[in-house]
């Protein structure tokens, strides 16, 4: 056994977790943990809840629920805030995004009630479909985090939370590119007391994260917390962050099959991906800008699983096209129709169809519950700035500067359960499987 690298600090008392947005995704996954703290479901979905991790050797039979194995913090200890451009509570939130039927809801009310969203930061110019009337107002983008700063503080005081995590569950923002007011902190200040453009919203509620010390992940494409000013940041002051994108439905499709298909030098003509979905997401994505956005997030994955540039004979040129279209009365129940062009032997040519009726915030919410206790146990641990092992969680992950991001999910999985037994000092795993030869 190797030695264990740092003291993790014990999960002790509560800890918080803000959602940025309560809207279909944080209102499932808040109903979810309190329907399974009351015994009426089970946390399925979840890698933290469910999952186990093989120790030692195949024939020392130590599988532990990874829960039992690092000390995260458990369900009742969580306490959640939040902030909406709309005042609904998060009862009425979950009705009306559609997701969970009434009755689960009726069954969780009164939680859910008293959870009513703090006044938001938000400005119609990032997402044009959203006119919001709860939205706070200030000199510049600075006084507005710094009212951000004074809300994550009185939620800890008046909820008694040890800790803090912050999960950006809000709309996708238009696109941004990395510019000069992103490059440093120093420029980055200077930017938001100036009320530039170049700061969005998503960045004062990273900023304001960052300057609490609260760890941040972010489940949607925006730029956010991926520019030079706060990576570093978040680096220098030991704040672990992580994103972007929750990765759910066909991106999470994609990165199953094609290292499957990768695995077995099969090629790839084409990848055709389209998807009707009726909820606000999917209102939200109808404007091209906030779409582009999620079309760069969604695009990158089978480039980079598929390296064409190393298998020029299988994917040199292959074709990736990426759809959404709003269509409402399908609501949350978004539908997906993959249409994969492969061929093989003497490059005879083969189809594969994918139908997936998927729910998306069903997929999401046990993301964000991970996510959630996983950056604690990370910030326990001493990690600070980008956590990489946590790219099983995202369609676009972040990874520290000049590194590609891997998007294989088995690979990701394997990196996650690696860090594990790093920070217990258990022996990583290769799958080598000599010394099982040797006896
Ligand atoms: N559901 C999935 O499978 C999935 C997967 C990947 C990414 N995402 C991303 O997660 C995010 C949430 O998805 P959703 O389905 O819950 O969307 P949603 O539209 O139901 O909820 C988003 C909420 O954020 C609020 N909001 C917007 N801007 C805000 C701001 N500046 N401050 C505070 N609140 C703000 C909106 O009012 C809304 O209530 C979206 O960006 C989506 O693209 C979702």
């Amino acid at each position: 056994m190797s030695q264990q690298r740092a003291e993790i600090a014990p999960a002790e008392g509560k800890l918080g977790v803000l959602l940025v947005g309560l809207g279909a995704v944080s209102t499932t996954f808040v109903a979810g943990v309190e329907a399974i703290r009351r015994g009426i479901s089970k946390p399925i979905g979840s890698l933290t809840q469910m999952g186990t991790i093989r120790l030692g050797k195949r024939t020392d039979n130590r599988v532990p629920m990874i829960k039992d194995f690092v000390p995260l913090a458990g369900l009742d200890d969580l306490v959640f805030g939040a902030w909406d451009i709309f005042e609904e509570n998060a009862y009425e939130a979950a009705l009306n995004a559609g997701v969970l039927e009434k009755d689960l809801l009726n069954q969780v009310s009164e939680p859910m009630a008293s959870l009513k969203p703090m006044t938001a930061v938000f400005d119609n110019r990032y997402v044009k479909r959203l006119h919001g009337t709860h939205v706070k107002s200030g000199k510049n983008k600075m006084d507005l985090a710094e009212q951000l700063m004074r809300d994550i503080a009185d939620f800890k005081e008046k909820n008694n939370c040890d800790r803090l995590v912050m999960v950006w569950a809000a709309s996708t923002e238009i696109f941004l590119e990395e510019k000069e007011a992103h490059k440093t902190i120093e420029a980055f200040e200077k930017a938001m007391y100036d009320d530039s453009d170049d700061i969005a919203p998503s960045m004062v509620y990273a900023y304001a994260a960052l300057k609490s010390g609260v760890p941040f992940a972010n489940g949607a494409p925006n730029l956010t917390v991926d520019i030079p000013a706060l990576r570093k940041y978040a680096e220098e002051h030991g704040v672990p962050i992580c994103g972007k994108d929750f990765k759910t439905g066909q991106t999470l499709m994609k990165t199953i099959i094609a290292p499957g298909l990768k695995s077995r030098m099969l090629g790839l003509a084409g990848w055709y991906s389209t998807n009707i979905l009726g909820n606000r997401d999917g209102e939200v994505l109808d404007d091209p800008e906030s779409f582009k956005t999620k079309e760069e997030s969604k695009l990158s994955v089978l480039e980079q699983i598929l390296q064409p540039d190393v298998y020029p004979d299988l994917y040199d040129g292959f074709s990736h096209v990426v759809r959404i279209n709003y269509y409402p009365p399908r609501g949350d129940n978004k539908e997906g129709w993959d249409n994969i062009d492969i061929f093989g032997w003497l490059g005879y040519p083969m189809q594969i169809k994918i139908d997936f009726l998927c729910r998306d915030s069903i997929l999401a919410a046990p993301l964000v519950l991970d996510l959630a206790l996983f950056l604690d146990l990370a910030k326990r641990s001493g990690l600070k700035g980008i956590q990489e092992w946590l790219s099983f969680y995202f369609k676009s992950p972040q990874t520290v500067p000049g590194l590609y991001p891997e998007h294989d999910i088995f690979i990701q999985l394997k990196k996650l359960k690696n860090t594990l037994r790093f920070l217990k000092g258990e022996d990583l795993i290769t799958h080598l499987g000599m010394d099982y030869n040797n006896d």
